[in-house]
C-alpha cells in the first residue's frame, strides 16, 4: 500500500492555466504504450513500474489506467481499482497519480481525477478512496477540486516484510487480508486489525499470519495504515519489525450520490 508514497523532485510549478495548453485527451492506453506510460513515473519519480501488473490492469475490467494526452504524448497517468472491503462495500482505489514536471499546475491531475472518478461510477463502486501523504499538498489539492474530501484522522503507513514462519500459524478472527496488486508493487493489505479489542499474542498471529500468506503468494511486503493512537496497541517487538512509510490521509468521494 505505499499509494502515493514516493518522494518526488519537485518542479517549478508553472503559474501559466490550462489555457495555455492545448486539448487534452483521456483514454486508456494500450499495452503498446507501457513505455510511453514508464515513462511518466519515470519523470515524476525516477520510478519504474511493472510491466506484468500494467498489462493485468490494462486487461483488467475492474481496474483503469487512464493517460491524459498532449499532442498524441501521454502527460499524466492515473491508476485505480476496484476493492471490495468486509461489509461488501465496492471502493474505488485511486492508487497512482503523476504528471510529468514540465505541464503540472495547470488543471491536469484535477482533470485525471474527476476521470477516475468516472470509470468507478461506471463500475458501480459505491465510493472512491485515495490515501495521500499529509505533506502532498499538490495531491490534496487535485484531489480535492475533483471532489473528494479528507476523512478525519492521521494514519501511518506501516510495512512488513513477507516471511516463512516454521511455526503453524492460525487466522485470527474478523481480520481482513486484501491482495492488491497495483503498477509499482504486489501487496497483502491487512484490514480490520482493530475493529475490536485484542491481545497482544492476537495482533502479533494476525501479522505474522499476514507475512506468511505474503511470503507464499511471493509478494513485496504487507502492511496496514494504522491510527496514529492505535500504533501503540502493537506488540512492541512487531511495531520494531517494521517501517514505517509516512503519514496520510484518507481521502474519498460518494459515487452513489
Ligand atoms: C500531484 C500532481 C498529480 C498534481 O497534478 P497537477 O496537474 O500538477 O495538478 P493541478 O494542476 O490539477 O493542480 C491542482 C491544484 O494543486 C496545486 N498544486 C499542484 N502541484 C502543487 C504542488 N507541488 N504544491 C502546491 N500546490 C500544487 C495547483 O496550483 C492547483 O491549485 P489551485 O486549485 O489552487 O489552482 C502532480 O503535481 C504530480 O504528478 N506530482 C508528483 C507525483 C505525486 O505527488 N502524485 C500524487 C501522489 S500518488
Amino acid at each position: 500500500m505505499e499509494i502515493c508514497d514516493e518522494e518526488y523532485k519537485r518542479s517549478d510549478i508553472s503559474s501559466e492555466g490550462v489555457n495555455n495548453m492545448g486539448e487534452i485527451l483521456f483514454r486508456e492506453p494500450s499495452l503498446e504504450e507501457f513505455e510511453a506510460v514508464q515513462e511518466v513515473f519515470h519523470d515524476v519519480w525516477d520510478m519504474h513500474i511493472m510491466r506484468e501488473t500494467y498489462a493485468a490492469q490494462v486487461f483488467n475490467k475492474n481496474a483503469s489506467v487512464i493517460g491524459a494526452y498532449l499532442d498524441g504524448e501521454i502527460i499524466g497517468v492515473i491508476s485505480s481499482f476496484m476493492s471490495i472491503n468486509k461489509r461488501g462495500k465496492k471502493r474505488w482505489e485511486v492508487d497512482l497519480l503523476a504528471v510529468k514536471k514540465s505541464v503540472q499546475g495547470k488543471g491536469v491531475g484535477t482533470r485525471l481525477v474527476q476521470e477516475a472518478i468516472k470509470r468507478g461510477e461506471a463500475l458501480q463502486g459505491d465510493y472512491a478512496r485515495a490515501l495521500i501523504r499529509i505533506e502532498n499538498i499538490g495531491s490534496q489539492k487535485a484531489f480535492e477540486r475533483a471532489g473528494f474530501k479528507k476523512q478525519e484522522g492521521i494514519y501511518n503507513l506501516i510495512l512488513w516484510q513477507t516471511w516463512s514462519f516454521k511455526e503453524r500459524l492460525r487466522e485470527v478472527q474478523d481480520i481482513t487480508y486484501l491482495p492488491m496488486d497495483t503498477l509499482s508493487y504486489r501487496g497483502l493489505w491487512i484490514e480490520d486489525l482493530f475493529s475490536r479489542e485484542r491481545s497482544h499474542d492476537e495482533y502479533k498471529m494476525a501479522i505474522n499470519y499476514a507475512q506468511q500468506l505474503a511470503h507464499n503468494e511471493k509478494r513485496d511486503n504487507t502492511g496496514a495504515t494504522i491510527l496514529n493512537e492505535d500504533v501503540s496497541k502493537l506488540p512492541r517487538s512487531i511495531v520494531k519489525q517494521s517501517a514505517n512509510h509516512g503519514k496520510y490521509n484518507w481521502w474519498t468521494v460518494d459515487l452513489k450520490a
